[in-house]
């Protein structure tokens, strides 16, 4: 057993583990033993707190971040036979989100150092039929939304990985007035279980989706009468109690996460001088990374399958993160879609592995980690 191993113990070290503690307990306690179990006071004083937050005018709670991404797309108005330029480095969700409206999503290869949406490729990829333009702040680090702007078209982004993260101008990612769609799955820098929320600058939207999340029901209308289609995409009151007590720790959890990060950047040091192993990029030129996940990019001649289960061998959980959304089959299928078509986003795809990470994470499980893929790596 090495040193790191044995100060970090030798139990499997998990990918990712929610801060669950005494506060959450007592906030979801206290909404069950209040009955209002949905459509009750913790929507509101959650979504009020979050946009104060990220310097938002509005935000709406929604239940995922997929179903913010839906109605964020609708708000702004895209529909049927429109297109949508986006990421093809992403959770699948930001390119299915235009599909529920019937609109097509169209790639633009990414920036290989942030791995956002390259404003070069999107401007070329803009067309008569572009509705709007979906840049993914993947991995946390803020894409270039400032440049996209200059296309006056409507832009959403998807913020789902980006809590905590700041654009060069200082403005907190989901802060610039278009819709920016939060989600809180268990793996986020906060969560809800699942769950998700859109900041909005536009008074109009807000009421749009705040209807659009709960059956299409107006707010003064009564229970049976409803002036649109509507979807059931509402956050419950446990939900938000939850994010409430998540919201108040977040920039503890934040500032763990980055310590995390930096422990990391030590450890792999070797690695990056010795094997070419790419780490996540430093903040550059004013923007700054929500830390989110910790994402390395493999050596060319490292065997990414075998890399995982020689990890999981030594007790250390690894996933291959994030696959190139139109090389999946479904996007191959359904649109056509070819390897070569976007080779940033396709090398760097295919090398990306996400290591353990997580704000409880200690010292020396991150140099347990690292030890650990030294040796794989070797091997
Ligand atoms: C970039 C990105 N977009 C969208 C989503 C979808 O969010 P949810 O899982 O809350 O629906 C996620 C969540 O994993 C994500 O990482």
């Amino acid at each position: 057993m090495t040193r790191a191993d044995a100060e970090a113990g030798t139990d499997d070290i998990p990918l990712a583990k929610p801060v669950i503690g005494e506060a959450e307990e007592r906030a979801v306690l206290e909404v069950l033993r209040s009955g209002r179990l949905s459509l009750g006071p913790r929507v509101p004083a959650f979504e009020e707190a979050f946009a104060r937050r990220v310097g938002a005018r509005h935000a709406c709670a929604v239940s995922s971040g997929t179903t913010g991404l839906h109605l964020a797309l609708r708000a702004v108005g895209v529909g049927a036979g429109d297109e949508v330029v986006t990421s093809p480095l992403s959770f699948v969700a930001s390119a299915n989100a235009p599909l529920f409206e019937r609109a097509r999503p169209v790639f633009a290869d990414i920036d290989p150092v942030t791995l956002c949406l390259d404003p070069d490729a999107a401007a070329a990829a803009i067309g008569g039929r572009t509705a709007a333009l979906l840049p993914v702040h993947i991995f946390g680090y803020p894409a270039d939304v400032a440049a996209l702007e200059r296309h006056g078209l409507p832009i959403v982004e998807d913020a789902c990985e980006a809590l905590g993260a700041c654009h060069a101008d200082g403005t907190p990612v989901g802060g610039r007035g278009h819709p920016a769609v939060f989600g809180f799955y268990a793996n986020k820098q906060i969560t809800t279980g699942e769950g998700g929320m859109v900041t909005l600058g536009s008074a109009e939207h807000k009421v749009r989706i705040d209807s659009e999340r709960n059956q299409g029901r107006a707010p003064d209308m009564g229970w049976l009468d409803h002036d649109r289609l509507g979807f059931n995409h509402r956050l419950s009151d446990i939900a938000c109690a939850l994010g409430l007590a998540q919201l108040e720790r977040l920039d503890d959890m934040l500032a763990a996460r980055a310590r995390v990060a930096g422990w990391y950047r030590e450890a792999l040091a070797g690695l990056v001088v010795e094997r070419a192993l790419v780490l996540p990029c430093p903040d550059a030129n004013g923007d700054r990374r929500g830390w989110f996940v910790f994402v390395v990019q493999l050596p060319a001649d490292a065997d990414r399958d075998a890399t995982v289960v020689g990890l999981r061998e030594l007790g250390v959980q690894s996933k291959p993160y994030l696959p190139a959304i139109h090389l999946m089959s479904f996007y191959r299928e359904r649109f056509g879609h070819r390897p070569g078509e976007f080779p940033v986003c396709e090398r760097v795809a295919a090398a990306s592995l996400a290591l353990p990470f997580f704000p409880q994470m200690s010292e020396a499980q991150v140099a347990r980690v690292a030890e650990a893929l030294g040796r794989v790596i070797a091997a």
